[in-house]
């Protein structure tokens, strides 16, 4: 008889036991370890010939450790012959280059995507990509899910349905849309108008395009990283005259000292996913403001028992 397992990488455990029960698929028994060099030590500990496998492994930091693990498990199974190998890695690092930006850059999704069909990944189920141009680069079928509906549900349902969408940036602009329409509007966005330098990543803001003035609003964006979007369209929005402010971030990365400056700011609340593990010490900060909303239903209607 063929089954089916749920293989956890390192980088988000508890969001693979989630996915488990959600699809009803077991985790199933792996040594994921390190070699006292450093490298990775790979072990699927089921029988792995004819069966399906489901790599559960976001590429949060450390990016290049996560990706290299999510490899050498998908190589430990075609090597025991298994039938069907899904990656489901529901934060995509290095998504967002996905162009060459600068004369000498790599073009980084592109080889990252291509070492995941080498590793004979059969398809890929992921969440919110930073730009869905990316798919072009696969050969592989992908399954984009996003967690826009899950947040207008929230929203509609904690602030009302007529909180306006504002999105941080132009590349956002689609996704805020799509946000408002969620909440059954008919589609009207504020857009920041956000510039980021190429070179060093330094956020420069313009301006808004709309009267925010006593309004709650709300920001859809893919991810937080630095923070340092969210803590400059922060002040921008209340001295705009904004009632409240509220993020609804998909990927919460929260690098560097991103969690203290967010906890320290005028943000209302902080609304993510878990498709990204925070550790308990920015959990604590944020404890006031952060909403979590659990990803696992969406996606485990894309596995198969
Ligand atoms: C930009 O295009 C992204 O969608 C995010 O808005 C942004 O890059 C988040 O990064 P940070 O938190 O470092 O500003």
């Amino acid at each position: 008889m063929k089954h089916s397992f749920i293989i956890p990488g390192t980088s988000n455990k508890p969001l693979a036991e989630k996915i488990s029960k959600a699809a009803n698929i077991s985790v199933g028994k792996t040594l994921t370890g390190r070699f006292s060099n450093g490298e990775a030590q790979i072990r699927v500990e089921e029988e792995i010939y004819g069966n399906t496998f489901y790599i559960v492994q976001s590429l949060s930091m450390p990016v290049d450790e996560h990706i290299m693990e999510l490899c050498l498990i998908a190589d430990a199974l075609k090597r025991g012959g298994a039938e069907k190998i899904v990656a489901v890695v529901p934060w995509f690092g290095y998504g967002v280059q996905d162009k060459v930006f600068l004369p000498g850059e790599s073009l980084s999704s592109k080889v990252v995507i291509d070492f995941l069909q080498t590793v004979g990944i059969h398809s890929l189920i992921t969440v919110d990509l930073h730009s869905d141009n990316i798919i072009g680069f696969f050969e592989i079928p992908v399954v984009h899910i996003t967690a826009v509906p899950l947040f207008a549900e929230y929203i509609s349902k904690t602030y009302g349905k007529h909180t306006l969408v504002v999105s941080p940036d132009f590349g956002g602009a689609k996704r805020s849309r799509r946000f408002a329409k969620e909440m059954g509007q008919e589609g009207t966005i504020g857009i920041i108008d956000k510039e980021r330098s190429l070179t060093t990543g330094a956020v420069e803001l313009r301006g808004i395009n709309l009267d925010v003035k006593n309004k709650v609003v709300v920001i859809p964006d893919d991810f937080i990283s630095t923070g340092s979007t969210m803590i400059a369209v922060i002040p921008l929005l209340k001295k705009a005259g904004v009632k409240k402010v509220i993020a609804c971030i998909s990927h919460p990365l929260l690098v560097k000292d991103a969690a203290e400056k967010i906890a320290k700011s005028d943000l209302d609340e902080l609304v993510v996913t878990d498709t990204v593990l925070i550790d308990d010490k920015k959990r604590k900060l944020l404890s006031k403001k952060l909403h979590t909303l659990p990803i696992a239903s969406l996606i485990a209607p894309f596995m198969k028992v």
